[in-house]
């Protein structure tokens, strides 16, 4: 009688301790899950075209990063091969090939000209460049042909995100790795396959 006594003590002692440890524990287990957060910032985004107008762009986030997706205007795509424009751009061919993928290497740095997918982050120090598209805005300069402005240290940006000369960013946006599922949808964060 009085060992199975002793034996159903320690078996209550051993489970409260187990269930100690466990709640103990919690707070390392738990950390070793990848945050909501974590797994939402680095996985691919989709987008639905469909909501975006002509001459109008949205901002996503992908990898903690915002990311605007444009969708040019006849206007806005007509100006983006203009001699004028190219003329004072530093890098209008897009040969720095870390600012964007193989298949965005063209002058409207896209699979498809009208949509613009790039990075809303300025190659100079990072600022969030603001959408312009307010052509001769006087703040900017009289001969502002529309773009991009960042109005940290003054850098310009065309619809493309392709850098003008005599500013202080050194290189275009960056173009991140996107790919068309179908013709009003978009995935950011993965590559287009070139064919
Ligand atoms: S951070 Fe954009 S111009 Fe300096």
């Amino acid at each position: 009688m009085e060992r199975r006594r002793r034996n159903f003590l320690v078996s209550i002692a051993s489970i409260t301790a187990a269930a100690g440890a466990v709640i103990a524990s919690w707070p390392f287990l738990a950390s070793l899950r990848p945050s909501a957060r974590a797994r939402s910032g680095g996985a691919p985004v989709k987008v639905d075209l469909r909501k975006i107008e002509a001459g109008h762009q949205i901002t996503v986030a992908w990898q903690g990063k915002p990311i605007w997706v444009l969708r040019r205007s006849d206007a806005m795509l007509q100006r983006l091969t203009k001699d004028s424009l190219l003329e004072i751009l530093v890098d209008p061919e897009s040969r720095v090939s870390s600012q964007q993928p193989a298949y965005a290497r063209n002058p409207f740095r896209s699979i498809r000209p009208e949509i613009l997918v790039t990075t809303a982050i300025c190659t100079h120090l990072g600022c969030v460049p603001v959408f312009r598209p307010d052509i001769g805005a006087r703040d900017i300069g009289g001969d502002w042909p529309g773009g991009y402005f960042c109005p940290c240290h003054r850098s310009k940006f065309d619809f493309s995100g392709r850098v003008f000369k005599a500013v202080p960013a050194p290189t275009n946006l960056v173009i991140p790795p996107h790919r068309y599922l179908d013709d009003d949808t978009i995935e950011i964060g993965v590559s287009e396959k070139l064919t």
